[in-house]
């Protein structure tokens, strides 16, 4: 087993322990894609806001809009994140959400 996982089933039995509510969003198992459309590309690079975000990640959005809290946990690969969770950063992290925000659009809930 590695060494993440045992570190993820710990972190479960703690919250469940607590009776803490949570989701795991285990991105290699949802296929989550980390690479960006040159649609999304032409919508965060160039802050078009009028461009459409795509449905996985707004389902992102909707589950950090329903967290208190977001834990990341992941192995450290050359001194960072694994490139799957350094595209979900990509995308989720998307221009009028997380930054450069606008009026009439939702903004991304500040969590501490
Ligand atoms: C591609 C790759 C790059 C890594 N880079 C680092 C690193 O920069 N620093 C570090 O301390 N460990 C590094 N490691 C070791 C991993 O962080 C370590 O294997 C991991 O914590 C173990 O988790 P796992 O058993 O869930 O894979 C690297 C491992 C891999 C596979």
């Amino acid at each position: 087993m590695s060494y993440t996982y045992d570190v993820l089933n710990q972190l479960t039995r703690h919250l469940i322990s607590e009776q803490i509510d949570f989701e795991i969003s285990d991105l290699y198992e949802m296929n989550f894609k980390s690479d960006m459309t040159a649609d999304e590309y032409e919508r965060e690079g160039f802050a078009n806001i009028d461009l459409p975000i795509p449905s996985d990640v707004r389902g992102e959005h909707r589950k950090i809009e329903n967290a208190d809290c977001l834990i990341f946990l992941y192995p450290v690969w050359w001194g960072d994140c694994p490139s799957k969770l350094k595209g979900w950063f990509d995308r989720v992290y998307s221009v009028g959400y997380a930054y450069g925000h606008a009026k009439n659009f939702p903004k991304m809930k500040i969590l501490k």
